[in-house]
C-alpha cells in the first residue's frame, strides 16, 4: 500500500468508532444517512486519487457548493461587482443566520445560507432553467464528470426552506437580492442538491488547489486569481463559528456541508475530501474536522 493510501486507511480505522455528533435531521434524506458512513479521498496536484471507507455513497453537496458558485459568480462578473453585493468577512453566526450588513444589507460572506443564497442569483443567466445548468455544468466541470440533482433532497429542501425563503426576502428588502426570491431561492435548493460522491468532492478541491486546473482533466475550469479568491474566502468563512479554530488548528481553506461533506485545500499539493453525516454543534462533520486536523499536524500542512 502507498503511504498516502496508509495513512488515510489508518484515519478511517481509528476514527469509524467514534460516535459524537448528530446527523441532520431537517429532512428525511439527510436523517436516514447511517452515522457510520465515512469516506476520505485525497487527489494530487498529478491527477493521482487515494482512498479510503465509503467511497461509493452518493450525498447531497450541499453547502460545499457554496464555494464553487461563488468561485462561478467571480468568473463572471469580476471581483467589484461580485464585492457590491456579498461582503468577505467571517459571521462568527451560524450557518443560517440572519446576515445583513448595517447600510449596504450585503450578507457578510459567500459560506454562510444568505451570502450562497445571493451568489447564486448572481450567476448570468436568460432564465431559472439557464441558471441553474450552468451552476451543474460549472460544478461538473470541477468534479471532472457529470453530476446530477438528486430530486428527493431538491424537493425535500424546496418543503422545509421556509426559513432560507425569509432569509431572501429580507435581503431583497434591503436591497442587495436582486432575483426574483422563489426562483432564487428553488435554484439555491437545486444546487445544494446535486449528487456527488466523496472523490468528486476531492476532484473539486483539487481544482481549486491547482489554481483552477482540474488536475485530473487538464481542463481549466476557473482563473487563477478567482481560484485564489474562493480559497481565501473558504479560510476565513468556510467552517461557519468553527472557522477560527479550524484555522487555528487546521490552517487549510476548507468547506463543510450539512450532509457531512468536507473539503479542504492544500494549495499546489492536494485537495482532500471527508464523507461522514455526523455533524458538531458548528455543523461541521465531526470525523472530517479530527481526520484533517491529525493529517495537518502530522504533515505539517497548516500554511501559516
Ligand atoms: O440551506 C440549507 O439549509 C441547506 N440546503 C444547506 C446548508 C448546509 O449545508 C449548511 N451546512 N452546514
Amino acid at each position: 500500500m502507498d503511504p498516502v493510501t496508509a495513512s488515510l486507511a489508518e484515519l478511517h480505522d481509528r476514527l469509524s468508532s467514534l460516535a459524537d455528533g448528530e446527523v441532520a435531521d431537517y429532512i428525511p434524506q439527510l436523517a436516514s444517512a447511517d452515522p457510520r458512513t465515512f469516506g476520505l479521498a485525497l487527489v494530487s496536484m498529478s491527477g493521482n486519487c487515494y482512498h479510503a471507507g465509503d467511497t461509493d455513497d452518493l450525498f447531497s453537496i450541499q453547502s460545499v457548493s457554496k464555494p464553487f458558485v461563488y468561485a462561478l459568480a467571480v468568473s463572471a462578473l469580476g471581483p467589484t461587482e461580485v464585492a457590491r453585493r456579498v461582503g468577505a468577512e467571517p459571521s462568527g453566526e451560524a450557518f443560517n443566520a440572519i446576515s445583513l450588513e448595517p447600510g449596504t444589507g450585503r450578507p457578510a460572506n459567500p459560506m454562510v445560507n444568505a451570502g450562497a443564497i445571493v451568489t447564486t442569483s448572481l450567476v448570468p443567466a436568460a432564465d431559472a432553467r439557464d441558471r441553474f445548468e450552468r451552476i451543474r455544468a460549472c460544478l461538473s466541470a470541477f468534479a471532472g464528470r457529470s453530476l446530477d440533482v438528486d430530486e428527493d433532497v431538491y424537493r425535500s429542501e424546496a418543503a422545509t426552506g421556509d426559513r432560507n425563503r425569509a432569509l431572501a426576502y429580507l435581503m431583497r428588502g434591503a436591497g442587495s437580492l436582486a432575483g426574483d426570491v422563489d426562483e432564487t431561492v428553488r435554484t439555491y435548493f437545486r444546487q445544494c442538491s446535486i449528487q456527488v460522491r466523496v472523490a468528486d468532492l476531492a476532484v473539486m478541491a483539487a481544482t481549486l488547489a491547482n489554481g483552477g486546473v482540474n488536475p485530473v482533466t487538464g481542463d481549466r475550469v476557473i482563473e487563477e486569481p478567482v481560484a485564489v479568491r474562493a480559497l481565501a474566502v473558504m479560510a476565513t468563512c468556510g467552517m461557519y463559528d468553527g472557522a477560527g479554530e479550524w484555522l487555528l488548528r487546521v490552517g487549510l481553506p476548507a468547506k463543510s456541508g450539512v450532509s457531512g461533506g468536507l473539503i479542504a485545500c492544500s494549495p499546489a499539493r492536494f485537495g482532500i475530501a471527508v464523507h461522514s453525516p455526523p455533524l458538531d454543534r458548528a455543523g461541521n462533520p465531526v470525523r472530517g474536522v479530527l481526520a484533517l486536523t491529525e493529517l495537518s499536524e502530522r504533515f505539517a500542512l497548516h500554511l501559516m
